[in-house]
């Protein structure tokens, strides 16, 4: 019914990751990505799903996007593979999308049916972290997306060096109770 894209980008690049790490530690941020989407369903790429600790997140259903019609998920009751984006176009259910940024590059910058209602633009002003393998994975198409259809609706929340805000896609019906519960999420974790 409603998409949440949620994400934690690098201030004034958009990075997201190096290689198949995020580049910094920040305790409250992966405490809030846990409280926002604990009970939900999301949705990770295959090399999201991968970094994931056991490759799993309790008490989250997880669709994993690959094009690998054989790929084997750690957990064959809460887990399921997904091999086309296009199942989510008249999706029922709410779905959070988690990343990483491929994943987030389909819906934000794919058909209407796809584009999330609510976005949690988390932004990290500290300095990424040095020497990690890999090349740099940022969502700049995503945030052009962001500044031109969607209108930010809640404060700024500064925690930890990390500045968070909701915003909402312009023009399209939106569950406020759905966001009235995310905005509470995000407060009591102040
Ligand atoms: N900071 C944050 O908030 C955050 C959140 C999540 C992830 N990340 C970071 O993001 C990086 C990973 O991002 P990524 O873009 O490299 O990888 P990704 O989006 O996690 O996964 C990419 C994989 O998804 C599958 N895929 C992509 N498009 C598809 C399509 N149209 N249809 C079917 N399958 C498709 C492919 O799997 P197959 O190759 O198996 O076909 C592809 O290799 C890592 O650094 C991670 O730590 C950061």
């Amino acid at each position: 019914m409603t998409k949440v894209a949620i994400w934690c980008r690098h201030k004034n690049d958009n990075i997201i990751g190096i290689g198949s790490q995020i580049p910094w530690h920040v305790k409250s941020d992966f405490q809030r990505f846990r409280r926002i989407t604990e009970g939900q369903t999301i949705i990770a790429g295959q090399k999201t799903y991968e970094s994931f600790p056991g490759r799993t997140l309790p008490n989250r259903k997880i669709f994993v996007l690959t094009l690998d019609e054989n790929y084997e998920v750690s957990d064959s009751v809460n887990h399921q593979v997904i091999n086309s984006i296009k199942y989510f176009e008249n999706f029922e259910e709410d779905l959070y999308i988690a990343g990483g940024a491929s994943v987030y590059k389909l819906f934000m910058t794919g058909s209407s049916k796809l584009k999330p209602e609510i976005v949690v633009d988390c932004v990290y002003q500290g300095d990424i972290e040095a020497n990690l393998i890999g090349e740099p994975v940022d969502i700049t198409p995503c945030i052009e997306m962001l500044n031109k259809m969607y209108i930010q609706v809640s404060q700024n929340y500064e925690l930890d060096n990390i500045t968070t805000r909701l915003l909402i896609r312009k023009n399209q019906f939106i569950n406020q109770n759905l966001l009235k519960k995310i905005i509470q999420t995000i407060e009591k974790g102040m």
